[in-house]
């Protein structure tokens, strides 16, 4: 029989502002899941990551099934309540709709669904970052899936060799593509690196996989809380599901992918590029300059439907050195204050509130009286420098 694991988020309210959660919030959404679960799923987690509530939850219903994305929005609407009644800053911020109509896709909260045949023992870790979006994930899924500098078992373990297929997201005009790796490496780095336009959605063992056939291995929620609201209102903050062990990258390289601090892009006012963190829970809230990005992972064991974990995956020294690259970086890159790169390109400030400002000053610009020659070169497509 299938297994569905559902993941799905949002920012329903923080404090004091945009930092963390408030577990009373926390308490209530967990207490809602538990109370109106029954007979739907079969057992769920309630975490989060700066001001993000994170719900997994078990059944075998399949993805994108209506109950169990209303079971996730009504518990969202109900610590909202809690929100709003404590006065929390952004109460209800992500619930973009007031009813909930079927499935919650495009309703404001971040959805990553894998429906899977469950091993024997069936482990996988739950990574969930605050202040980036969801292109945040290539980098590190790339490396697990197919840097095999980073997963040696690409090399090692026979199940491995044969590489996997990925399936990426053009979230600005709505289409997506298979790739796989090794054939088409250059390919698939062609695209993901542009992280804004390009999202990794899933990842798929071959047919060819001994233990795994064909089977989706790892999902990250791509909901573009932009272009749905159309104006900015919070970066859609990321979660991924990922499978581990038994001819899927281990634990340890799944992980490994996050020991050098990439630039992500979001953190404050989602308009800067940043170092992407990884931090144990203890230190999952935001703090200077509304960041740094951070990135926690959980890991479960899934076993009949129930889950045992989690395990605070980067709250070890071993990580050390990688948080204190990442405020390395930081402080190198906060010298800059407004300007690029730190802060991001214009294109991508299109949703931020820089286009307000920049409108109340177009009235008060002058033509500059350029010379015709310069003119036609400046409108001429330059191919040298
Ligand atoms: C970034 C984020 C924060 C806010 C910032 C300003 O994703 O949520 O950095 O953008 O704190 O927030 P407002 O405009 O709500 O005062
Ligand atoms: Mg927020
Ligand atoms: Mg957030």
């Amino acid at each position: 029989m299938k297994t569905t694991i559902s993941h799905i988020k949002a920012d329903i309210g923080s404090l004091p502002g945009h930092t963390t959660v408030y577990e009373p919030v926390v308490q209530e959404v967990q207490k809602y899941v538990s109370k109106h679960s029954e007979g739907l799923i079969s057992d769920f987690h309630i975490s989060h990551v700066g001001d993000d509530i994170q719900i997994t939850m078990i059944h075998n219903h399949g993805i994108d099934y209506p109950e169990v994305h209303e079971l996730a929005w009504n518990a969202f609407k109900a610590g909202t309540e809690v929100a709003k009644k404590a006065g929390l800053y952004g109460a209800g911020q992500d619930l973009l709709k007031d009813a909930f109509s079927g499935n919650i896709k495009g309703m404001g909260p971040g959805v990553a669904e894998m429906e899977i045949t469950a091993r024997k023992s069936e482990p996988f870790i739950v990574y969930m970052m605050d202040k980036t979006e969801p292109g945040a994930f290539n980098f590190p899924i790339y490396k697990m899936f197919a840097d095999p500098f980073n997963t040696p078992g690409l090399v090692i373990d026979p199940n491995m060799h044969e590489g996997f297929r990925f399936e990426i997201w053009d979230v600005v005009e709505a289409k997506k593509i298979e790739l796989s790796a090794p054939e088409n490496m250059y390919d698939i780095l062609a695209m993901i690196g542009s992280k804004g336009k390009y999202v990794i959605k899933r990842v798929y063992t071959k047919e060819t996989h001994e233990k795994l056939p064909d089977e989706n291995v790892a999902v990250i929620t791509t909901d573009k809380l932009s272009l749905i609201a159309g104006e900015y209102v919070g970066k859609d903050d990321p979660a991924a599901v990922v499978r581990i062990q038994s001819g899927l990258p281990a634990s340890g390289e799944s992980l490994e992918a996050f020991s050098h601090p990439f630039l992500v892009s979001g953190w404050m006012r989602g308009s800067f590029n940043g170092p992407l963190m990884p931090v144990g829970m203890k230190y999952a809230k935001m703090t200077r300059f509304d960041g740094p990005p951070r990135v926690v992972a959980l890991g479960f064991v899934l076993k009949e439907g129930k889950l045992a974990g989690p395990v605070d995956m980067f709250d070890d020294p071993a990580f050390d050195g990688a948080r204190k690259t990442a405020v390395d970086v930081v402080d190198y890159l906060r010298r800059m204050g407004p300007f690029e790169p730190h802060r991001l390109p214009d294109s991508e400030m299109e949703y931020t509130t820089l286009p307000k400002v920049l409108a109340s000053l177009s009235s008060r610009f002058e033509p500059i009286d350029v010379p015709k020659k310069a003119k036609k070169l400046a409108s001429s497509t330059r191919d040298y420098d």
